[in-house]
């Protein structure tokens, strides 16, 4: 199958440090890999509305929203480029998955059936030098990949704060390199595993 891969900006600033690593990681992307970048901060999301339990939600037909949900349903794969935001997603990637919870139920959209077995990936930068304060995100994304039925590839982390920072953390850089030829499993609930 032809890969296709989502990059979903979720900083509040543009050409932040997280979309800096995260175009590294990219660099390395076959040429014949499509690419498409979404930023949230240039085309923001509206706020999600809970429906579930009063009516049907209706698939978007115009905007930011329908344009990233196409694009979502289009993807093989989907990079979540957030940076490191109190110790989890920037609130713009958690509207964005928020949004997900929508598309679940919204009537012939097959979110669902769409994503299971597609893969997600996660790209952060934080200001910490200690990479495990960013668990929280890593979990996030590891479960809602899990949720979905869908392969997960781990999340690159680097380390900055202004930016232009990421980019003197050589070992970031490194690792981003060989962060997409690294393996996917089927992403797993840590109680599963235990
Ligand atoms: C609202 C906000 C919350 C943040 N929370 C954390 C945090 O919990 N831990 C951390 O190490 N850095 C935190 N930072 C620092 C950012 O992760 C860091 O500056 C990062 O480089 C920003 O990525 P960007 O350049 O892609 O926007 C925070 C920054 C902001 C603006």
């Amino acid at each position: 199958m032809d890969r296709r891969f989502l990059f979903v900006l979720g900083s509040s600033r543009t050409d932040g440090n997280t979309e800096a690593l995260a175009r590294r990681a990219a660099e390395q992307l076959d040429p014949s890999v499509e690419q498409t970048w979404f930023s949230l901060a240039e085309r923001p999301l509206p706020d999600f509305e809970d429906l579930r339990h009063d009516s049907d939600h209706v698939r978007p037909t115009e905007g930011n929203l329908a344009a990233l949900l196409d694009a979502t349903l289009a993807a093989t794969d989907v990079v979540i480029a957030s940076p490191l935001y109190w110790y989890s997603v920037s609130t713009q990637v958690k509207r964005y998955l928020d949004h997900w919870s929508g598309w679940l139920r919204t009537p012939g959209v097959d979110f669902g059936a769409t994503l299971a077995g597609r893969t997600l990936w996660g790209v952060t930068v934080l200001a910490d030098t200690e990479a495990s304060v960013a668990d929280p995100l890593v979990g996030t994304l590891n479960n809602s990949a899990a949720y979905l039925g869908m392969r997960f590839g781990g999340v690159l982390l680097g380390n900055g704060s202004k930016p232009g920072d990421v980019l003197g953390d050589t070992e970031a850089l490194a690792r981003a390199k060989s962060f997409f030829g690294g393996g996917a499993p089927l992403a797993r609930f840590p109680h599963e595993t235990r």
